[in-house]
């Protein structure tokens, strides 16, 4: 029998609408059966049995869902729509109480003391290292330098060739290094920045230039990577007077305006004439100890007036200007500054050691 276009197919008494009543009733039942359940439920362990009565692999949603296949096919979307929105909210709901439990328990758990202070996270500090980098840095900057820096990996060009250091110069041989390939070395020295810098500005040039070098060395005072700070001024009338009053007032600066200087005649191919500075031994001023070897001075640093060959190299005005350059290393200066006779201890890791800075 046939009522009013209606299809067969919902049986005898049934309309279309009719059937989509009923299924909406059923899923909005469970529902219903489901948020009574979990009102009343108050642990985690009877949420989950709840959870699974209803969205487990037999639980009543899902058996809705399945049993949709069976019904004809116009009113399956809409039954399906109904059955899935149940599903998610229900879903949300039971995630949601676990999480609200999980947190709830904090206020009541007596095993946490929530009035206990807490736990302080250790601060770290600089490193001995970095620290007097710093410092040597600040006292160039308050004397008007910039600082700049290079890479650590290098080209032997600017490691050496640009500093009048040729191919099989015997000064080569102070400063054997890690080769990367043929023309690429870890750099021996900070001096490479100088005439990067140099070919990129044009004078006047006042920089300093932090960072790590890397020589195949390993004792007592010497580490196969230490630091070292790099000087350059360059401009019109620069003379050794100039680097004499720099480097005087660096010292004083960094050690004790009490400490004389002594600069010694020296080499190094990208200085002419260069000079060794000595300072007055910072431990037993001068009397003579274990750590000036005796003899009163300690050795801190190389310097120079930049050779013209540098100049060449990077385009300057050999008849225009002058400049001085000098270089130290960090690791030296933080050992006198200090006290301390091992350079190796910087480099351990030794939490006992790195406190005390
Ligand atoms: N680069 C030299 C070294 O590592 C130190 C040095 C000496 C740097 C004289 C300079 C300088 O700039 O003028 O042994």
């Amino acid at each position: 029998m046939q009522r009013s276009g209606k299809k067969t197919i919902y049986g005898w008494t049934s309309t279309k609408e009719q059937v989509e009543l009923t299924l909406e009733k059923t899923i909005e039942q469970i529902h219903q059966d489901a948020l009574k359940e979990l009102e009343s439920a108050s642990d985690e362990e009877s949420i989950k049995a709840i959870s699974i009565r209803y969205l487990g692999r037999k639980g009543a949603v899902t058996q809705f869902l399945r049993n949709i296949s069976n019904l004809p096919e116009d009113i399956r979307p809409e039954a399906g729509k109904k059955a899935n929105e149940t599903k998610t909210n229900l879903d949300v709901l039971f995630k949601k109480t676990l999480k609200e439990l999980d947190t709830s328990s904090w206020k009541t758990d007596d095993q946490i003391d929530v009035s206990l202070p807490g736990r302080v996270t250790p601060r770290g500090s600089l490193h001995p290292i970095t620290q007097i980098t710093q410092k040597i840095c600040a006292i160039f900057i308050r004397l008007g330098f910039d600082v700049a820096e290079g890479p650590e990996v290098e080209t032997d060009y600017y490691n050496f060739e640009a500093l009048n250091i040729p191919k099989n110069h015997p000064a080569r041989d102070m400063q054997d290094t890690f080769y990367i390939s043929k023309n690429i070395v870890l750099r021996t020295h900070t001096s490479p920045t100088q005439p990067r810098i140099m070919e990129k500005q044009n004078p006047p040039v006042r920089i300093v230039a932090p960072g790590k070098v890397y020589r195949c060395d390993s004792d007592l005072t010497h580490t196969p990577m230490f630091h070292q700070v790099e000087g350059l001024l360059v401009d019109k009338n620069i003379s050794f007077g100039d680097l004499k009053g720099i480097l005087t007032t660096f010292v004083h600066q960094m050690f004790d305006p009490e400490t004389s200087l002594r600069f010694r005649p020296s080499f190094f191919p990208f200085t002419e004439p260069s000079a060794e500075v000595d300072i007055r031994c910072v431990i037993c001023k001068g009397k003579g100890c274990r750590v000036c070897s005796k003899t009163g001075w300690l050795e801190v640093l190389g310097s120079g007036m930049v050779h013209p060959a540098v100049f060449e190299n990077v385009g300057y005005d050999t008849t225009r200007y002058t400049g001085f350059a000098f270089g130290m290393g960090v690791e030296r200066i933080a050992m006198l500054k200090y006290g301390i006779d091992d350079i190796r201890k910087y480099f351990e890791n030794d939490l006992r050691f790195l406190r005390q800075f």
